[in-house]
């Protein structure tokens, strides 16, 4: 057993505490008693985690639910679910939304952009008209939300200078925020420092950034499970990043192939290697293969196969983060033998 808890590793689950946003929850919640706030930062950079922590009678997610009708219904069905919102007009279900009720706008962004319009517009008139429905809008970008609203009255109600911008964790945090998310649901002995490292890499420079470190914990604990280990392994973590790139070695030359071969060989039973031990390993892989390359060459060719991606320069030394490297080398191998 690794995975003690994986429920808290759900995307839904709320934890206890939330590392490294203390200065934006103490912003959000200081906005918010004011009526409003925009939170505004990139895919798995917390902003939902943030608005459901801080709480509100409702939570929409607009991008699943586009037009402003679609939203109103939503929020009435979780404020009051026994009134029958069918058939009525927006007008009458603005006027069924109890004044001083909190309401969380998820993706508000993924609206169809008319209806986004006129479901601001709509919001802000709420709030002249003397009714307070406070509100949590998220967006990924706020600049491109004010140019979808596209009317400067409309905007500074809405929002204006009530933004909470979340910038993309370091690796560090990252490191800090797995670790405590990795306590409540791995078994401590199934982790250590070497793979919240390789994981916290991968996710600082994947799209999904936060979202990735923990969908990677998560499914790396379960191939590391599947397969009857103790602990998660650094081939783990590659098996559960793993990308559809094999075929590329076809057009890779016998250089190229005999320097990936030495870092794979030089990080098989650990996450990093540093450039002396994939030195070592490039002499006995020359000698395997009947290839030699001298030093500025090697150097060179290293370079290349970073910038491609196949080989990446962590904070810890070089690695291989999108393929597992026993399977790595037995491919390279099959090729080498060609
Ligand atoms: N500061 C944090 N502390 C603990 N967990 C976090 C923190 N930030 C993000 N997470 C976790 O990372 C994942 C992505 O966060 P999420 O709020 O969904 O990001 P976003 O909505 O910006 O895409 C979630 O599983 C969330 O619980
Ligand atoms: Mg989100």
């Amino acid at each position: 057993m690794i995975l003690k808890d994986a429920g808290k590793l759900e995307l839904s689950y709320i934890p206890g505490k939330i590392l490294c946003r203390d200065e934006e929850l103490q912003r959000i919640k200081v906005f918010l008693q004011t009526g409003r706030v925009l939170i505004s930062g990139g895919v798995g950079t917390g902003k939902t985690l943030l608005a459901r922590y801080v709480g509100g009678d409702a939570y929409i997610n607009c991008y699943m639910n586009k037009t402003e009708h679609r939203v109103l219904e939503e929020i009435l069905r979780q404020l009051k679910p026994r009134f029958n919102p069918a058939g009525l007009p927006s007008q009458r279900l603005w006027g069924e939304i109890e004044s001083g009720k909190t309401i969380i706008l998820d993706e508000i962004d993924g609206m169809h952009p008319e209806e986004l319009r006129h479901f601001t517009y709509s919001l802000s008139r709420q709030y002249e008209l003397g009714k307070k429905i406070n509100y949590i809008a998220i967006t990924r970008n706020h600049f491109i939300l004010q140019q979808l609203i596209n009317d400067d009255a409309i905007w500074s109600t809405f929002a204006d200078k009530a933004i909470v911008e979340l910038k993309p964790y370091t690796w560090e945090q990252v490191k800090e925020i797995l670790w405590y998310r990795a306590k409540e649901s791995i078994e401590a002995r199934a982790i250590d420092d070497e793979i919240i490292s390789l994981i916290a890499d991968i996710a600082i420079h994947s799209p999904g950034h936060m979202r990735t470190a923990i969908d990677l914990l998560r499914n790396s604990a379960m191939i590391a499970e599947s397969k009857g280990q103790e602990k998660i392994t650094p081939e783990d973590v590659r098996e559960a990043n793993r990308e559809e790139w094999v075929s590329d070695l076809e057009s890779m030359e016998k250089e190229e192939l005999t320097v990936l071969a030495a870092v794979a060989t030089a990080c098989k039973r650990k996450a990093y290697a540093d450039i002396s031990e994939i030195e070592e390993a490039m002499k006995i892989k020359s000698e395997e293969y009947g290839i030699s390359i001298d030093k500025k060459n090697f150097e060179k060719i290293l370079q290349n196969l970073i910038q491609q991606d196949f080989v990446y320069k962590g904070n810890m030394g070089y690695t291989i983060i999108h393929y597992p490297v026993n399977l790595l080398l037995s491919e390279i191998e099959e090729r080498m033998r060609k």
